[in-house]
């Protein structure tokens, strides 16, 4: 089991406790913050799954694909921590993450 802090779109901090399996997506989801997220289901075509992310999670991860970056290019809100939480596997190293849904675009 991992902890994940995940900040919503109101500014409502929410403790998600899930198993290091899937994508980040998927626990946000599952969670129950389904407010226009994640409206294409993990296919890598909506980017309303756009998170932000601190330098120390995002050092865990690998760089971000061409599709991906392409998406979060077309975001008004894209910080450097940016990232779409459908192609974030899930894995024990997020444990204590802090994960803030980025604004809808
Ligand atoms: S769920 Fe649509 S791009 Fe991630």
């Amino acid at each position: 089991m991992i902890t994940l802090t995940v900040t919503d779109r109101e500014g409502k901090t929410h403790a998600v406790k899930t198993t290091p399996d899937g994508t980040l997506m998927e626990a946000i989801r599952d969670y129950g913050l389904t407010d226009g997220f994640a409206l294409c289901g993990g296919h890598c075509s909506c980017a309303t799954c756009h998170v932000i992310l601190d330098e120390a999670v995002l050092s865990l991860l690998s760089p971000v694909s061409d599709d991906e970056d392409g998406l979060l290019d077309g975001s008004d809100h894209r910080e450097a921590g940016s990232r779409l939480a459908c192609q974030v596997p899930l894995t024990a190293k997020l444990d204590l993450a802090d994960v803030k849904i980025a604004p809808a675009d």
